[in-house]
């Protein structure tokens, strides 16, 4: 394992200005989003609408360091015949690629789920690599059961246990592949239950994350870890302040994630586009922790986009001064100096 190489493209990943654009959906999931804006799901709309972020000047070269990819997506070219993979190299990006085929129910523990795409990994990396991958995507689910369920709560021991040993053999093969891998536990943010019962949840599963990472000989100056913020259910009657909402994932990530992490880079779990960014600036302007906090944001980065495009070739512009905008936020956000005030202006 060349620790250097991957500690190099991991510090990049995470450079203060810049952070992820999450544009791996799958094509079910990317679906539902075309869906949302009347438009097919057909490879064509689906190559159109990744070609129009990927050529947002400046978005691209300022504040989007890497780009997470779907496997139809890292093998696809835009319309003049640009491989997607050069149009994001030329940007100054760093290609990336999901490599986990999704969820499916966890036998013997009802209620939660496994994510799947271990076997044949190694020769799946080894492909990813050619194809100019620098980095990966896994993502284990974490659902919180409802407050009033006493008996089967979820997530159990058992089922953190499983899903982090899958993280923890999913990143020793991409070290091992000469890949960064992201990991990512995610505590969905769907349901009823409170903020507290979300920290205590993330605690746990961050700290079953690292104890598999150290276990399995993953060498942490060579991961980055995309983690849910602390936030309460979506349908939770109290919802905490931003504040409250800093304070208790910095408590979290001191308390479970080590200091040789180059960085964390949150998604968004389908906070509205503002409050993802305003989250992560009020963790970066409460500051005095050891690793860099960005975004990996899929839905925060490109929904006001999707919205502005609508499928149609006329908007692109439209689409591409959205994204810009919205880059430019989550840029200022990644070193604690966006204000409601500047979001609030349009850009020139
Ligand atoms: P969201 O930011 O839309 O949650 O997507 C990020 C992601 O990659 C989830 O796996």
């Amino acid at each position: 394992m060349d620790l250097e190489a991957l500690n190099k493209i991991a510090v990049k990943m995470v450079e203060p200005g810049t952070g992820i654009l999450a544009a791996d959906e799958s094509t079910g999931t990317i679906g539902k989003r075309l869906a949302s804006i009347d438009t097919e799901n057909t490879e064509e709309n689906r190559r159109d609408w990744r070609e129009m972020l990927f050529r947002t000047q400046p978005a691209m070269n300022d504040h989007i360091s890497g780009v997470i990819l779907f496997d139809e997506t890292i093998r696809q070219s835009a319309k003049d015949g640009t491989p997607f993979v050069k149009l994001i190299q030329d940007a100054g990006a760093i290609p990336g690629i999901k490599v986990d085929k999704g969820i499916t129910p966890l036998a013997g523990r009802p209620g939660e789920t496994i994510t799947q795409g271990l076997d044949g990994l190694r020769e799946r990396l080894a492909e990813y690599y050619e194809l100019g991958a620098r980095f990966a995507k896994w993502r284990a689910v974490i659902e919180i059961s409802h407050p009033d369920q006493y008996v089967g709560m979820t997530p159990s021991r058992g089922g953190l246990k499983a899903n982090n040993h899958a993280l923890g053999r999913y990143a020793a093969l991409c070290q091992e592949a000469g890949i960064v891998p992201i990991v990512e536990p995610e505590v969905l943010m769907g349901g009823h239950h409170s903020v507290e019962r979300c920290h205590e949840v993330t605690e746990k599963a961050l700290n079953s994350l690292f104890t598999e990472l150290y276990e399995q000989g993953v060498a942490l100056e060579g991961v980055i870890l995309k983690p849910n913020m602390v936030v309460a259910g979506k349908k939770c009657a109290v919802q905490p302040s931003r504040e409250e909402i800093a304070e208790r994932t910095i408590k979290v990530l001191k308390d479970t994630v080590p200091s040789a992490v180059p960085g964390v880079a949150f998604l968004s779990g389908g906070q509205e586009n503002e409050e993802a960014t305003r989250n992560l600036d009020m963790m970066n302007k409460v500051g005095g922790f050891p690793w860099k906090l960005t975004y990996s944001y899929g839905r925060a980065l490109q929904q006001s986009a999707l919205f502005a495009w609508k499928g149609q070739a006329e908007n692109y512009d439209a689409a591409q001064a959205a994204f810009n905008h919205r880059a430019r936020m989550n840029g200022l956000a990644s070193i604690g100096a966006w204000s409601a005030e500047i979001d609030d202006t349009v850009d020139a």
